[in-house]
């Protein structure tokens, strides 16, 4: 299983929910990404606030690198996870032809939350924990759809 998350950055919530799946649910048939819609913040490390928030909560994502999404990563992955409605559309304009790789939303996947995985980048603290929350539940809940 190929699964790439995706926000706009790739500095906050993509790269969260790459490091939360890979903490809880690793295994050799896993292969996990993260990437940006953005090109912005390409070749750096999370965003220190979210690397903070991750910290407090057992999960390292300091070893992650923001890249770019391209139209290629949709031969690279069964599945694409985005974070908010906005990256999905972005994603869905750069759709080859004939690719079928579905993209949905991480918060479809959970059970306490819906619509948007906040973006924390212009929030106080409190939108980091709360982003936090809402990826955990999310790769939770993808992480039971998956294995059905
Ligand atoms: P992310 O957050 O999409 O969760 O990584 C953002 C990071 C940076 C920017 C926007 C969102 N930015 O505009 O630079």
């Amino acid at each position: 299983m190929k699964l790439l998350f995706v926000c706009l950055g790739n500095i906050c919530r993509s790269p969260s929910a790459e490091a939360v799946y890979r903490e809880r649910f690793q295994s050799d048939e896993l292969f996990l990404d993260s990437a940006g819609t953005g090109s912005w913040h390409i070749g750096k490390a999370p965003d220190s606030r979210m690397l903070a928030t991750l910290a407090r909560h057992g999960v390292d994502a300091s070893d992650l690198r923001a890249r770019q999404f391209s139209a290629g990563d949709f031969d690279q992955f069964d599945l694409i996870v985005a974070m908010d409605a906005q990256n999905q559309r972005d994603i869905e304009q750069l759709r080859p032809a004939g690719a079928t790789t579905p993209v949905h939303c991480l918060l479809e996947y959970s059970r306490v939350y819906d619509g948007d995985v906040i973006d924390p980048y212009y929030e106080g603290e409190d939108g980091f924990e709360l982003c936090f929350a809402q990826v955990e539940s999310g790769c939770e809940g993808l992480r039971e759809h998956l294995k059905r």
